[in-house]
């Protein structure tokens, strides 16, 4: 049985990264309706099988975070997908909070559920074959937001999250996203970012986390997708790199960066652009939902015959993230 520590290297090192497929059912249904599929149990079943099934995955994808109801569902083989990942070397993740909802007391910011009867789930998570886990809570950027309030209720549950998944076995992905929504800055968005992650930080330490034996999965720092003034690559690049040095832990094993609504191509550019700025502690590497499967969904739209070109669209999104993390390295 690997260590914690173990498994969160694995899901960070060899140039790998991990994929979300972790959408809940509202979520994946709206993706689903948006390229003409119904939204039916078994057609978001038959989509993370195509996910899971695609050739070669495993050369660039260490883990692939599910969701509660794909996790109890079975591929047309018979396999669990839990199974099914660990024949191709796959670590299956699972999403373990039950999403943002409206924080009291704090106008248009949320908090995101999930404690209750967390410590009993990651116990059935484990025998239904999770080696990870993660939980997402999200921060506006707006006139006097985030306030304190949402910021601290949120690391609060992030850490008490994280405690809970390593107590029962499971290495918790901690993700604090900072969200793209608005016209701010990159300035900013590296602002915000580095005090959500300041506190994140304490927090964790006050939860007794074991930092060595979780993942990172912040946002990358960039201006709100309504600015007009977008940074080039190499800043982004700097602003997130700068912003991370100021706050992460080097005992940390990794930082996989969510995408958050850049596109597949920028998502997969300004990771490279990180890579060689400076000698880091971490990993760094991708976690992407949208910025890996996006082409895939809208190849596939629910047509068999499309089958395998979604595959290959999944697959050189994959392969383009890995490449990204080892020319940089070259
Ligand atoms: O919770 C969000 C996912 O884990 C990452 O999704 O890359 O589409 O932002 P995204």
């Amino acid at each position: 049985m690997s260590t914690l520590t173990e498994v969160a290297h694995t899901l960070v090192s060899n140039g790998r990264g991990i994929l979300a497929a972790d959408e809940s059912i509202g979520t994946m249904s709206s993706r689903l309706e948006s390229v003409g599929v119904e939204p039916t149990e078994e057609n978001r079943r038959v989509y993370r099988e195509l996910i899971v099934t695609t050739p070669k995955l495993s050369d660039s994808v260490s883990g692939i975070i599910l969701a509660d109801e794909t996790l109890r569902q079975n591929l047309s083989n018979g396999q669990t997908f839990p199974e099914a990942l660990a024949d191709i070397g796959v670590l299956a993740g699972i999403k373990v909070d039950t999403g943002a909802k409206p924080l009291a007391g704090a106008p248009n910011e949320k908090v995101t559920e999930g404690l209750d009867g967390l410590r009993e789930r990651v116990g059935e998570y484990r025998r239904l074959g999770a080696t990870f886990a993660k939980w997402r809570a999200v921060f506006t950027i707006g006139a006097g937001l985030p306030t304190n309030r949402a910021v601290r209720a949120n690391v609060h549950a992030l850490a008490r999250y994280a405690g809970l998944c390593q107590e029962g076995g499971l290495v918790p992905i901690v993700e604090p996203e900072v969200l793209m929504d608005g016209g701010h800055s990159l300035a900013q968005c590296q602002q915000v970012t580095r005090a959500v992650l300041r506190s994140l930080f304490d927090e964790l330490a006050l939860m007794r986390v074991d930092f060595d034996s979780m993942i990172l999965k912040p946002n990358m720092v960039v201006a709100g997708k309504d600015s007009s003034e977008q940074p080039a690559v190499a800043e982004v690049a700097q602003a997130t790199v700068d912003a991370l040095r100021d706050t992460v832990p080097p005992t940390v094993p990794g930082v996989a960066f969510l995408s958050g609504g850049q596109s597949p191509e920028v998502a997969t550019n300004h990771l490279g652009a990180m890579q060689n700025l400076d000698q880091l502690p971490w990993e760094l590497t991708y976690s992407f939902g949208r910025a890996l499967v996006g082409p895939a969904l809208d190849t596939w739209r629910g047509n068999h015959g499309k089958w395998d070109a979604a595959q290959k669209a999944l697959s050189e999104r994959a392969v383009a993230n890995a490449a990204a993390r080892a020319e940089s390295k070259g």
